[in-house]
C-alpha cells in the first residue's frame, strides 16, 4: 500500500488533508461471458480510484455503464477478472473465505434498489439480522435497533412486516439494518431508484445528515439530481472512469448545474464521434 501515500499519487491534496483510504480500487477489469452466444461484455475496463474516510461518493452512469458490478465487487458479492481492492492494507482476493464474510458482515452496510428486507421478519428483527449474524449480546443490540429506529422516524413501525410498509418506510428500515454493525462504509446501488420525490429527498436528507456525522457513503445513481447530494460524483461509461467533480460549493443547484454540464459535454462528444463515422 506504500505507493498509495506517495504525493505522485496525491492529485487532490487528500492525503495533505490526511484523510484515511478506506479502500483503493486499482485497474480493476471484469468481462461477462453469454453462455448463449459467448458474446462477451466488458461491464469493468481499468477501474481505478480511492475512497477516502468520510467521502460522499455518487458514481454516475446510465443502465449497462458498470454500476452494479463496481457496487458488487466492493462489496465482496462478486469479483474481478484482474485487478485489486484494497480495504485498507489488505488485498481483498488474498482474504479468506471467513474474513470475507466478516468483512461483510462488519465492515459494509448495503443498501439496494429494492430494498431486500425479509417478508416474514418484522422491521425490528429485519433490522437486528446483522447483529444476530454477529452474534451481538441481544439487548444491546435490541437497543441500538430502536435508537436507529427512533433517528429514523420509524420507531412506531418496529412490529410492523415489511408488506405493510410503504417504499420509504421499508428503505429507512433497510438503511437502520444497514448501519446495524456500524460499518465504516454504507454502500447504496440505486437507492432511490423504487421511491418517490418525497421519499427520495428525505432518504437523500438521512445520507446527507450520517455523511456530516463522518459516514462514508458509495452510492450509485443515474439520477443527477440524486447525484448532486454527493460531496464526490464520479462518472462512468463502458465500465471506465472519464470524469470526476468534487463539491467545492455548498450550493447545491450549482454543483447539479456542473453535473449537466459533464453530462451534456458527454453527450454532444458522442454525437460528433458518431457523426464522424
Ligand atoms: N451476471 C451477468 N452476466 C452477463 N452480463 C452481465 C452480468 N451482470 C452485468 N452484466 C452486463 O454488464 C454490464 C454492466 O451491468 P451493470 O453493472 O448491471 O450496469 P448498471 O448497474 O450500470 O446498470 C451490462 O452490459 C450488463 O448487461
Ligand atoms: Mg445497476
Amino acid at each position: 500500500m506504500a505507493e498509495l501515500f506517495t504525493e505522485e499519487n496525491d492529485q487532490r491534496g487528500d492525503l495533505r488533508m490526511k484523510k484515511q483510504v478506506l479502500v483503493y480500487v486499482h485497474n480493476l477489469h471484469k468481462t461477462y461471458f453469454s453462455q448463449k452466444n459467448g458474446v462477451s461484455c466488458h461491464a469493468l475496463s481499468g477501474m481505478e480510484f480511492r475512497i477516502y474516510e468520510g467521502d460522499f461518493i455518487a458514481v454516475m452512469g446510465a443502465s449497462g455503464s458498470g454500476k452494479s458490478t463496481l457496487l458488487n465487487m466492493l462489496s465482496g458479492c462478486d469479483y474481478p477478472d484482474k485487478g485489486e481492492i484494497f480495504i485498507g492494507d489488505r488485498a481483498m482476493s488474498k482474504l479468506k473465505k471467513k474474513e470475507l464474510a466478516v468483512y461483510r458482515r462488519d465492515e459494509i452496510g448495503i443498501i439496494f434498489q429494492q430494498f431486500h428486507l425479509s417478508d416474514y421478519l418484522t422491521a425490528l428483527e429485519n433490522i437486528m439480522v446483522p447483529a444476530v449474524l454477529a452474534e451481538k449480546e441481544e439487548k444491546a443490540a435490541g437497543e441500538r435497533a430502536r435508537m436507529l429506529a427512533d433517528r429514523l422516524h420509524i420507531k412506531n413501525l418496529l412490529e410492523k412486516y415489511p408488506y405493510e410498509l410503504s417504499g420509504g418506510e421499508k428503505q429507512r428500515c433497510a438503511i437502520a439494518r444497514a448501519l446495524m454493525n456500524s460499518p465504516k462504509l454504507l454502500l447504496a446501488d440505486e437507492p432511490t431508484g423504487q421511491l418517490d420525490r418525497r421519499s427520495s429527498e428525505n432518504f437523500l436528507q438521512i445520507l446527507e445528515s450520517l455523511n456530516r456525522e463522518g459516514q462514508t457513503i458509495f452510492m450509485t445513481t443515474h439520477d443527477p439530481y440524486i447525484g448532486s447530494r454527493a460531496g464526490r460524483v464520479i462518472f462512468i461509461q463502458d465500465g471506465k472512469i472519464y470524469h470526476e467533480l468534487r463539491r467545492e460549493t455548498e450550493d447545491r443547484e450549482e454543483f447539479y448545474g456542473n453535473i449537466m454540464e459533464t453530462l451534456s459535454e458527454t453527450l454532444f462528444a458522442e454525437q460528433k464521434t458518431d457523426g464522424e463515422i
